[in-house]
């Protein structure tokens, strides 16, 4: 059994000349609930039996629990997780909570709660063994595009969405992340999204020391990368449907050859059993080969160090984006 991927691109062909669409108008969704009320809901697979349930509150007395169960309206199990929160100029977050629920069965839909507050929300965990479908959509952002690709991700009953990079082009604008948290919602919140980082991640200002790099991203959107040795959420790996070992690796990270990044993607290449997950996918934003007019050569530097590893572990597929 093969491994389904949907590709969606924003892209228009026309007589097999690429064509770029005008920017769609942006959408913007605001909370109407209580501070209480969860938003921003996501969540993403931890091991292959776990999830972390994501989600905001502007009241800091919300605790970040989570209830849940197997039957609508019944929660037989209740996780305690953490939760963060961070500044940005004057920009301050809501209590942003993370909580790692399971074990879970696999394809298996369970009902939750989030903080005790507001209503029951569900996803479905991805099957055990393959066939499994993938996802695979980045450069979202927040218009009426967007819209479009969710609207046709959401006519698939896929397992799980892999994100190369690029989310809310919030581009510093913090309460952008906020909006685009609840633009995605209604499907982040049913099935994982796994997502790796984009040029509109980092929003860093090198002249201001104390404002480190992808302060948003890492506080709303942890992926898990102490499950796979990964000392940095912007790269990591998992494996899936016991047949699939997914890297994500990050693109605005260190990657030459005495890397963290580097060094830790040696490992992990090593540690993969191909009789075991016989399927090996990459993931990054910058595309090392580029027909595109757009961002020529800005993916040479990170070929020339790490593709000869990926080719010598005979990787199956490399997804990028950055349009
Ligand atoms: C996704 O599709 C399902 C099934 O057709 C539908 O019930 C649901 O409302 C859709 N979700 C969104 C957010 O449009």
């Amino acid at each position: 059994m093969f491994p389904i991927l949907y590709l969606l691109f924003a892209t228009v062909l026309c007589n097999g000349e690429f064509m770029r669409p005008p920017p769609g108008k942006m959408i913007l969704t605001r909370h109407a609930e209580s501070s209480s009320y969860p938003q921003q809901v996501h969540i993403s697979a931890v091991g292959t039996d776990h999830m972390r349930v994501s989600w905001i509150t502007t009241d800091k007395r919300v605790p970040s629990i989570v209830e849940y169960g197997t039957d609508s309206g019944t929660y037989d199990m209740t996780a305690t997780g953490e939760h963060t929160s961070y500044r940005y100029f004057s920009y301050v977050s809501g209590k942003i909570h993370h909580v790692n629920i399971g074990p879970l069965l696999p394809d298996t839909v369970y009902y939750y709660r989030c903080g005790r507050v507001g209503d029951e929300f569900n996803f479905k965990t991805p099957p055990a063994v393959l066939p499994i479908d993938f996802v695979v959509a980045g450069d979202l952002g927040q218009t009426e595009w967007t819209a479009s690709t969710l609207y046709h991700v959401n006519q698939s009953d896929y397992d799980m969405l892999l994100l190369p990079g690029d989310l809310s082009y919030a581009d510093t604008q913090q309460p952008l992340w906020d909006a685009f948290g609840r633009f995605v919602e209604p499907y982040a919140r049913k099935r994982p999204w796994m997502v790796t980082q984009g040029n509109h991640e980092v929003e860093a200002f090198p002249v201001l020391h104390d404002l480190h790099p992808f302060a948003a991203y890492n506080s709303r959107w942890p992926m898990p990368y102490q499950e796979s040795g990964s000392p940095s959420n912007l790269y990591y790996s998992f494996d899936v449907a016991a047949a699939i070992h997914v890297i994500m690796l990050g693109s605005y990270t260190d990657f030459d050859s005495n890397s963290a990044q580097y060094n830790w993607l040696v490992a992990d290449l090593a540690k993969v059993d191909r009789s075991k997950t016989p399927w090996l996918i990459v993931l990054l934003h910058v595309p090392w080969y580029n027909t595109n007019l757009a961002h020529q050569g800005e993916g040479e530097s990170m070929r020339k160090a790490m593709e000869d590893l990926l080719y010598k572990a005979r990787v199956d597929v490399v997804f990028c984006f950055y349009i």
